[in-house]
């Protein structure tokens, strides 16, 4: 009898359940957004998001299962992010997970969210090749790693201020998209012109991020120009920027430890600028470049569903409690 893990993701503004094998597999997955509730806010009110996972948590688990035909004797356990994420949106993940472990009688195991995007990229037969120089990008994080194997994790640097997805969402904002404004900003790029200078943050010497400088520099310019400003060469030109740096610290960190891939996950890996850069990156450098499918980059439960496979392996337990700011070298 094939058995599934129940995955739970409720870390953010999404609230998503799936059903994986332990070959990655991913036999239901459904995600309920929250963007309409936050959208007039121009970023996520928690309270407003852990109301929403209370309304649809029950519901998305049910007709999961429904959707799947997967009985509870083909759950081997159920996993659930404990953090990062919001503390109140976490609880309503971990809460119920813990309450359907009692009644079904099945293992819980608190999931690391920023792991899970790691297993992104390995959903649905994809193999990462280690050792491997690794770049998460989303709207909560932006972090650059090596991996010498899955569990072997040295962090390089991180942002000191935004996260990249959150510059792409207040960047959107300022040219009146709603959020998240990524996605929207992404698609206007592709009919605009990179004709606009705007600062390339490097930050020389380390590895570490710093996008507020850019965002104020657009702020600046939308302010003094909006009645002239062409948004797609304005979303060009900021791509262009932010591109720049990403592609510069994927470089120097493939050339310091010589890894066999480069792997780019997180919601910003769907941005279609980053995902031709990361090619153009590896075909110069000769070495594999694993992404996540364009569904499994933003948030969604197949990844904490795969990763559980992990801690099921390696028999880690973890505390069911939300961890707001948990490390990507913890589990
Ligand atoms: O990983 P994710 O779903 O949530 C967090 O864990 O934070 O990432 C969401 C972020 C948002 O900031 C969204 O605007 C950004 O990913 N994003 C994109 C694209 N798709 C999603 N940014 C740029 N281009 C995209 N195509
Ligand atoms: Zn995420």
């Amino acid at each position: 009898m094939e058995k599934y893990v129940l995955g739970i993701e409720t870390s953010c503004d999404d609230t998503a359940v799936a059903l994986v094998a332990r070959n990655s597999e991913v036999v239901a997955s459904r995600i309920i957004s929250q963007n309409e509730i936050h959208d007039s806010f121009g970023g996520i009110y928690p309270e407003f998001a852990s109301r929403a996972h209370i309304a649809n948590i029950i519901p998305t688990i049910k007709s999961v299962l429904l959707e799947s035909g997967v009985g509870l004797a083909q759950i081997e356990a159920i996993g659930v992010t404990r953090g990062p994420g919001l503390v109140g949106s976490l609880l309503v993940g971990i809460n119920t997970a813990a309450i359907l472990g009692k009644v079904w009688n099945k293992r819980v195991y608190g999931i690391n969210h920023l792991r899970g995007h790691l297993r992104s990229a390995e959903l649905e037969g994809q193999t990462i090749a280690y050792p491997a120089v690794v770049l998460l990008v989303s709207g909560g994080h932006t972090l650059l790693a090596y991996m010498q194997n899955k569990d072997n994790i040295k962090l390089l640097g991180s942002t000191k201020d935004d996260s990249v997805g959150e510059t792409f969402d207040k960047v959107g904002r300022m040219l009146g998209l709603p959020f998240p404004a990524g996605p929207l900003v992404d698609k206007l790029a592709r009919v605009g012109e990179a004709t606009l200078r705007f600062p390339k943050p490097l930050i020389d010497g380390s590895y570490d991020f710093s996008f507020s400088g850019l965002k104020s520099a657009l702020f600046r310019f939308i302010e003094a120009d909006n009645e002239t400003t062409n948004k797609a060469d304005v979303s060009a030109s900021f791509i262009d920027a932010i591109m720049s740096v990403l592609v510069y610290k994927c470089n120097k960190a493939i050339k310091e430890y010589s890894p066999l891939s480069l792997v780019v996950v997180g919601g910003v890996a769907a941005n279609s600028q980053l995902r031709n850069g990361a090619k153009k990156l590896c075909e110069k450098h000769k070495i594999e470049l694993h992404l996540p499918k364009l569904k499994w980059a933003t948030d969604n439960a197949a990844m904490i569903a795969l990763t559980t496979w992990d801690y099921i392996d390696a028999e880690i337990e973890t505390p069911l409690i939300p961890k707001m700011g948990l490390g990507l070298d913890e589990y």
